[in-house]
């Protein structure tokens, strides 16, 4: 193998696990870290051997010829250190959601192609064996013509850092709507062949962490629930629901279908854990029969190995800035609809 591809990775909470699977990739190296705690970057710094930390991004560009960077930071950040990594020449794995809306989105999209660089969204769970089978069975037809999905995540409680930026709409963009639901919604958008967003109707709701906010005196002031219903130009329809407090037995429930004219399919958590199953119904012969897929044990790569992969063998990445827009373009559309009481046009 040649010269071995340089990473910096800004934003050290998820940022370690970013480290934790370009480490795995030999054709990988992590040549510095930038966090603006210091305490944290000395403690990532030593726990990877990384020796090369910074405070700032700019730093970090000016000191190192990086060829990837990844940006972990919280959501407010995501599209000025994207656009700056870009102009200073790198790739950008970004994490998701990629932006606070999609004009920002779209912004590091424009970057992204004026100077010829990658942009991926770390939409993570694609990077599963069994979302990667599930997708393989759809490309292959097994669903038919795709008409409506529901997609699902919530949380009995759980407030990511509560009292911390996640809940400050001015750092986050909002709540579980733009945490959660952006995964469950990327999952089923890219199991529908990701159509285009044509109209949306949500609602947003803040009953149990708002008291309980006020109660801890910590500042909050995003949804703790919200739903939305997207039309799409193509004719197809999508429920999603997500939530960070809600009155249900399950620590987490995540759930996707997805109806075709030949199947349908659910991909959903077990048990309430991160562990994923998934199911495939059609119809054959005159019996409805369930059937399981089997070929999950596959083993395969992580978003940062598969981006690394993508780019030494010059081929396209999954994820890309395009995709991340038209997820923004729905979370806005919710956010609006529920702020205004009506249906929002996505233009
Ligand atoms: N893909 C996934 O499954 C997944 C999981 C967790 C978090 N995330 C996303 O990753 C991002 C970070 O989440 P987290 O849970 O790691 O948050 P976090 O608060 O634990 O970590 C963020 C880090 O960024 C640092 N930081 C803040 N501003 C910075 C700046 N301007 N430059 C450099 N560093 C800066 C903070 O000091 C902190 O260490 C969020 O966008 C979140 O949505 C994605």
């Amino acid at each position: 193998m040649g010269e071995k591809i340089k990473i910096g990775v800004v934003g050290l909470g998820i940022g370690r696990n970013h480290i934790a699977n370009y480490k795995k990739h030999a054709g990988a190296e992590v040549v510095a870290i930038c966090d603006t705690d210091e305490a944290k970057l000395s403690r990532v710094g030593d726990e990877h051997g990384i020796k090369n930390r910074y405070k700032s991004l700019g730093e970090m560009l000016a000191a190192h010829k990086l060829d990837v960077v990844s940006i972990a930071t919280p959501n407010k950040f995501h599209a000025p250190l994207t656009i700056e990594a870009l102009k200073a020449g790198c790739h950008v794995l970004c994490e998701k959601p990629m932006a606070m809306s999609a004009a920002e989105g779209r912004r590091m999209v424009e970057t992204a192609k004026k100077t010829g660089r990658r942009l991926m969204i770390n939409f993570s769970y694609r990077f599963m064996p069994v979302s990667l089978a599930l997708k393989e069975q759809v490309d292959a037809g097994v669903l038919g013509e795709v008409y409506f999905a529901r997609s699902i995540w919530h949380r009995r409680w759980g407030l990511p850092k509560f009292g911390g930026w996640f809940g400050i709409k001015k750092l986050s963009g909002g709540g579980p709507l733009i945490d959660l639901g952006v995964h469950r919604l990327d999952l089923a958008l890219w199991l529908m062949g990701y159509p285009k967003p044509a109209a949306v109707l949500g609602s947003a709701y803040d009953k149990l962490a708002a008291p309980a906010a006020k109660a801890a005196k910590v500042e909050f002031d995003c949804e703790d629930f919200a739903v939305g219903l997207v039309k799409f130009k193509e004719g197809m329809t999508l429920e999603l629901e997500a939530s960070w407090a809600a009155h249900r037995p399950e620590a987490e429930f995540m759930e996707t279908w997805i109806f075709g004219s030949k199947g349908g399919l659910v991909h959903r958590n077990v048990g309430g854990r991160y562990e994923f199953e998934a199911e495939i119904f059609a119809k054959e012969g005159n019996s409805r029969l369930a059937k399981r897929i089997v070929s999950f044990d596959q083993k395969v790569p992580s978003a940062m190995e598969h981006f690394v992969d993508c780019i030494l063998a010059g081929k396209p990445h999954m994820a890309t800035g395009e995709e991340g827009v038209k997820v923004m373009q729905i979370l806005d559309g919710i956010y609006k609809s529920a702020a205004t009481g009506k249906a929002a046009i996505v233009s």
